[in-house]
């Protein structure tokens, strides 16, 4: 079979049957991005893209490339997905309940686990309501595209997650786009929509790509000016801000102003699902109308009630949060002093972003690290805001003091052999 992406020379589908009319390449339109990876794996480097975790020691260690390697890239941000009491919980409904639903929530897909990881989101939120989705990417999907519809406006800030930009095109109503973390802007282009259209401001607590955090007190209350209601996907922030670690919005004080809070299982949580929490009264006709979680099955009852258990363990996770807050600061400074360049003044999250020259350095310092046996993620343009070149971290509350200090080692190192710092 031919891979196309390790061999410049695409295949068209039409050439593979003679007598085929000679349509448009459907594929063409990936040329460029074909090439772009062959360059890449021409340069026998690791490839950053196909990194496989062949065994994982704990949330902090794994085996890449026969090599034991710190994780300094993962969302795993409380360390979650080797907890015994969470472990155990998968365990046992697995064997109580099967290894999946094969069906809807609003069919054959609820199980007694889904109502308990439910409870526990609510619990956790203080909140009356809570609807639990596949992932987080199918909460904003259903959220966003479910709640504003025709002649509604959905405004989002210009550096919002794929998954919010999907919702507001799944959906009908128009799109209005403000400067991110830009509150001036927010404001000047709420003033000019119809003051009677319905409006919906889409918000992250923190913001995945530089680890900044949103000004969401004075964001919340513009949005309260004008009569618009608010979400806040606190996807980064879930499990570490705040004292309940419920999210920036807990931190900011704006938990009885937020309509509704996005987020997901996949980071703090430490495994897989989204959801979305309120205390709108009409908030569980979403079950009915909102087509990614109607259309879609549910998620395994191990899965939820591993999900039960690490949630009801994160609302008193203070130590953690603490350790995690430690981590970030003291990774923060040291690469600051290295000489790196940071996405953000300070640390302001558990994701720092060492913001990077140009491609062909991101790609020999990310190599020269895992090298080294230090994993990060690469994210570049597209995902990347103003057509940026990152090598991002994210802390865990397991990582200890002394593999942050090797972290900075491995970073220093790295650095001065890819001439990135002097
Ligand atoms: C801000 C934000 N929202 C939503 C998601 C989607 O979450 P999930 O992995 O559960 O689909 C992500 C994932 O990276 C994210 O960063």
């Amino acid at each position: 079979m031919t891979d196309a992406l390790a061999t410049p020379d695409a295949v068209r589908s039409d050439d593979l049957v003679p007598h085929a009319p000679r349509s448009r390449d459907l594929f063409a339109k990936f040329d460029g991005l074909i090439a772009e990876r062959h360059a890449l794996l021409q340069t026998n480097v690791h490839d950053p893209l196909g990194v496989v975790m062949e065994q994982v020691l704990s949330p902090t260690r794994a085996i890449i490339k026969g090599r034991e390697t710190i994780l300094l890239g993962t969302y795993n941000y409380m360390g979650m997905t080797f907890d015994p009491d969470v472990l155990a919980a998968g365990e046992r409904a697995l064997r109580e309940y099967g290894s999946g639903t094969t069906g809807s929530r609003v069919l054959n897909g609820t199980y007694q686990t889904h109502k308990a990881c439910e409870d526990a989101l609510r619990d956790f939120y203080a909140m009356d309501h809570a609807m639990v989705f596949s992932t987080g990417y199918q909460a904003n999907l259903g959220m966003i595209s479910t709640l504003a519809g025709k002649g509604d406006y959905v405004i989002i800030d210009g550096d919002s997650h794929a998954s919010i930009y999907d919702g507001c095109w799944l959906g009908d109503a128009e799109i209005v786009r403000f400067r991110h973390n830009d509150v001036a802007d927010l404001e000047k282009r709420l003033r000019r929509l119809p003051p009677d259209a319905g409006k919906l401001v889409v918000l992250e607590g923190v913001y995945s790509m530089l680890g900044d955090v949103a000004p969401l007190a004075e964001m919340v209350a513009a949005c309260k000016r004008h009569g618009a209601m608010t979400l806040v996907d606190e996807a980064h922030a879930m499990g570490f801000f705040g004292v309940n670690g419920r999210g920036v919005f807990e931190e900011a004080g704006v938990e009885d102003e937020v309509d509704f809070v996005v987020g997901t299982f996949s980071k703090s949580v430490g495994t897989v699902g989204g959801y979305c929490v309120s205390n709108h009264p009409k908030f569980d006709v979403l079950r009915f109308a909102c087509r990614p979680y109607v259309f879609t099955a549910s998620l395994p009852p191990s899965v939820v009630a591993t999900a039960e258990a690490s949630i009801r363990k994160l609302g008193g996770a203070s130590a953690k949060r603490a350790h995690l807050w430690k981590n970030s600061r003291r990774l923060h400074g040291g690469l600051r002093e290295l000489g790196y360049r940071l996405g953000t003044e300070t640390a302001q999250s558990a994701i720092i972003a060492v913001m990077m020259p140009d491609q062909d350095r991101t790609v020999a310092t990310w190599n020269a690290l895992i090298e080294r046996g230090l994993y990060v993620n690469m994210a570049r343009p597209p995902a990347t805001p103003a057509g940026t070149f990152l090598l991002r971290c994210s802390l865990c509350a397991e990582h200890t003091d002394a593999e942050v200090e090797d972290i900075l080692r491995i970073f220093g190192e790295a650095g001065r052999e890819t001439g990135v710092i002097g």
